[in-house]
């Protein structure tokens, strides 16, 4: 796994507003250009493949809208499947016990970084 762009650098912490709308990036993984996005959820950031585990399509219906009305679970736009925020676990609909694929993040210096272990990853 790896990258996106600017050293890492997802976003301004600022972005990301509880329960709000996410920030979306590309990255590689795998040796392939891949749409993600980061949102936070009580606090904390979290970040995904934008990648639906019903049918390989990115999530949000408007660029960034993730998480339903109430602000508790991110939700597929074409055919409603949910996931919780925290872990990316499948919460009910058409993705069927599938999760997101997760992607580790580090906030810092009112920055989000792409990382893992710690460590954030160099991006092209
Ligand atoms: S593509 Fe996401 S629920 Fe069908």
């Amino acid at each position: 796994m790896t990258t996106g762009r600017n050293n890492g650098l997802i976003c301004a912490s600022a972005t990301l507003a509880d329960g709000g709308r996410g920030a979306r990036f590309v990255m590689e993984l795998n040796g392939k250009n891949v749409p993600a996005f980061a949102v936070r959820f009580r606090g904390k950031v979290y970040a995904y493949v934008n990648q639906c585990a019903h049918q390989s399509l990115e999530l949000d219906w408007s660029k960034g809208n993730f998480f339903d009305v109430a602000g508790d679970l991110l939700i597929c736009a074409t055919h409603g499947a949910c996931y919780y925020p925290d872990t990316g676990a499948c919460a009910g609909g058409r993705c069927d016990g599938q999760p997101l694929i997760p992607l580790g993040v580090l906030e810092r210096d009112d920055r989000v970084y792409l990382a893992v272990d710690g460590r954030v990853l160099k991006i092209s």
